[in-house]
């Protein structure tokens, strides 16, 4: 995963770098560096933890510089430590290296270099590029840098300082995200355009195996054998979004209370009441692709992969066309079967999940068109799809997906009144459930407004160490969200099940302490999911239920219950799923856990 930060120019390198670093945080946040040529002489500094530690550091240093590259840090090869953090050096201390991704077959270039007499000093795959660029080192940085790509298996975004040369920075992009900023005079590149946008908005992408040489004149891209490219630079129009917590404690909660305006804006002109149906706009393809559509494969991870499965459910009840849901990281090593009509609808908040990059680029590699839902514009996904529909949610910084969640869910039951009109829903039955998505909003608001009573319930519910999250249908995957959101911040053990799996098993684990939180809002499953949570109650276990107001019979079974607006079974996740989030947010308030940025998490995740 991880961030990757540069600049070249008059301004003072390390504060522009640092401050891209800041906006990269949400890449990861184990620890952070910056390296910077001064005089000729090679300056690095790291810290553990995150950017604002190495801010601290460097005020203290001092240091003055034209040029700088940075890095945050998510580990994934060697414990987050000062020894591990970027950049990293060759064992002349020569270069320096900064990476986002990682280097497969690093193993076997270290033994190659340690065989060679290369000492090296990180438990790190990135070290392995610092220490071969600089064993290729011949007096040419760029020959070096060039002549080291080919020999590096796996997924990279790379740039590189040489003290010999302080004057350029060479990069490199494989599988990884590096945009090139392109300044008067000054030059900036970064993993993501946001660290530089409010300097240019002129940019270029790298390619899979180019190398592009930038120095504070401009930048010169190569291909792989250094034959000089010509790149045409885009204008980037995506807006720059300074966001604080404002009130609230965290950024988390503050994304709760958003859900009914994030809602709103994911709603806003995607109707027609008068036709009952969905016009989702820029829509790049036709109503005669759409109708022509026979199978449909959603592709996504984490929480995305939880809306591709309530979204799955709604398209198959709804417009009857097959839906094969998939997590991205499994379904690129398929070898999937692509048919003629097949559409591929990849689902990600960041648009930068590497699983879910690779997954639909397979997929478009046999023939398939993508749909891209995503939350960030300018993002790898929504510059490589066929069609995006964007979120509308704004930026969410909590690392917990929450306005994200929900406007997927908006977004994807439109998608499916759009299909299920051009098939078999009539223009009533589509009327009736856009004045359901109407409601939502108000009915969200309603939730947040018993988020007192909640944080009650989860002060009584806090200190139990296993949870079950169950439900049936729509509330299956709203339930196996909920679970997500308590194990990522609140560092507790949460099962989500289907209610009626528990039988075949997971039963077994029930007793007086653990808790069950009950999602009860599916109609059709109701009477079902009483008889599945009356065999827990006759196996002493709390039981925490998120019912409909006026369902029957649970306040007689559950310990508790916390009421939510009814609406339609295909929309109930939503309400649902914001009462989970504050049971979440309350249940690690009171553990007293880092809500924004949980242990061992990245925001994004930009490695396989
Ligand atoms: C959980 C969470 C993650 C993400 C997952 C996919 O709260 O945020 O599970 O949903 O990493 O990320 P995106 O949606 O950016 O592809």
């Amino acid at each position: 995963m991880c961030g990757i930060v540069g600049y070249i120019g008059s301004r003072e390198a390390l504060t522009v770098v640092l401050e891209g670093l800041h906006k990269l945080e949400y890449r990861g946040y184990d620890s952070a560096g910056i390296a910077s040529i001064e005089k000729g002489e090679l300056f690095v500094y790291k810290e553990v933890g995150k950017v604002a530690q190495l801010e601290k550091g460097v005020e203290r240093k001092g240091w003055k510089s034209h040029l700088a590259i940075g890095h945050t840090r998510w580990a994934t090869h060697g414990i987050p430590s000062e020894k591990n953090a970027h950049p990293h050096l060759d064992d002349k201390k020569r270069c320096a290296v900064v990476h986002n991704g990682i280097i497969e077959n690093y193993d076997a270039i270290r033994r190659l270099l340690e065989k060679r007499g290369v000492v090296f000093q990180t438990d790190t795959d990135s070290e392995t590029i610092a220490q071969l660029i600089g064993f290729l080192y011949k007096g040419n940085f760029l020959r070096a840098v060039q002549r080291a790509l080919p020999l590096m298996q796996g997924a990279f975004a790379i740039a590189v300082v040489h003290h010999e040369q302080p004057g350029e920075i060479i990069c490199a992009a494989q599988g990884s995200p590096l945009a090139i900023g392109m300044g008067q005079e000054e030059m900036f590149l970064a993993s993501d355009a946001a660290a530089f946008l409010r300097y240019t908005r002129r940019a270029i992408y790298l390619r899979d195996s180019e190398v592009a040489q930038i120095t504070q004149h401009g930048v010169e891209v190569f291909a792989a054998d250094l034959t000089p490219i010509e790149k045409e630079s885009e204008d980037l129009t995506h807006a720059i979004e300074e966001v604080t917590k404002g009130d609230f404690q965290h950024f988390m909660l503050k994304e709760i209370h958003e859900q009914p305006q994030s809602i709103q804006n994911a709603l806003l002109a995607r109707f027609s009441k008068e036709y009952g149906t969905a016009t989702l706009d820029n829509l790049n393809f036709s109503d005669q692709e759409l109708q022509q559509v026979e199978r449909i494969v959603i592709l996504a991870c984490g929480t995305s992969y939880h809306a591709g499965l309530i979204a799955g459910q709604m398209i198959e009840e709804y417009a009857r066309i097959p839906v094969q849901v998939e997590i991205s990281s499994e379904y690129r090593y398929k070898n999937p079967i692509v048919r003629d009509h097949t559409l591929a609808i990849a689902i990600s908040q960041s648009g930068e999940t590497a699983d879910t990059l690779a997954a639909m680029r397979e997929l478009h590699e046999k023939g398939a068109k993508i749909m891209g839902l995503c939350n960030v514009q300018g993002s790898t996904m929504a510059r490589e799809v066929d069609s995006s529909i964007f979120l509308r949610a704004g930026p969410e910084i909590g690392v917990a997906a929450t306005k994200s969640f929900t406007s997927q869910l908006v977004v994807l039951s439109l998608l499916a009144l759009k299909f299920a009109r051009m098939r078999q829903m009539s223009a009533q039955e589509g009327i009736h459930f856009i004045e359901a998505l109407e409601k939502l909003p108000q009915q969200v608001q309603q939730v947040i407004q018993v988020k007192n009573p909640i944080a009650m319930l989860a002060k009584k519910y806090a200190a139990a160490e296993h949870f079950f999250f169950l439900g049936r249908r729509y509330m299956f995957a709203t339930a196996l969200e909920g679970a997500l959101k308590l194990k990522e911040i609140a560092y507790v053990n949460a099962n989500g099940y289907a209610a009626g799996e528990m039988k075949h098993g997971p039963i077994a684990l029930i007793h007086e302490t653990s808790v069950t939180v009950a999602f009860c809002c599916d109609s059709f499953t109701y009477p079902k999911m009483m008889s599945n949570l009356m065999e827990i109650k006759a196996r002493a276990g709390r039981i925490l239920a998120i019912a409909p107001e006026g369902a029957p019979d649970i306040e007689g079974i559950a310990d508790d219950v916390i009421w939510v607006p009814p609406t339609l079974d295909a929309l109930s996740p939503v309400a649902s799923s914001v009462a989970a989030q504050l049971l979440s947010y309350s249940i690690a308030f009171e553990r007293g856990t880092e809500i924004d940025q949980p242990r061992n998490l990245a925001k994004s995740v930009t490695v396989e």
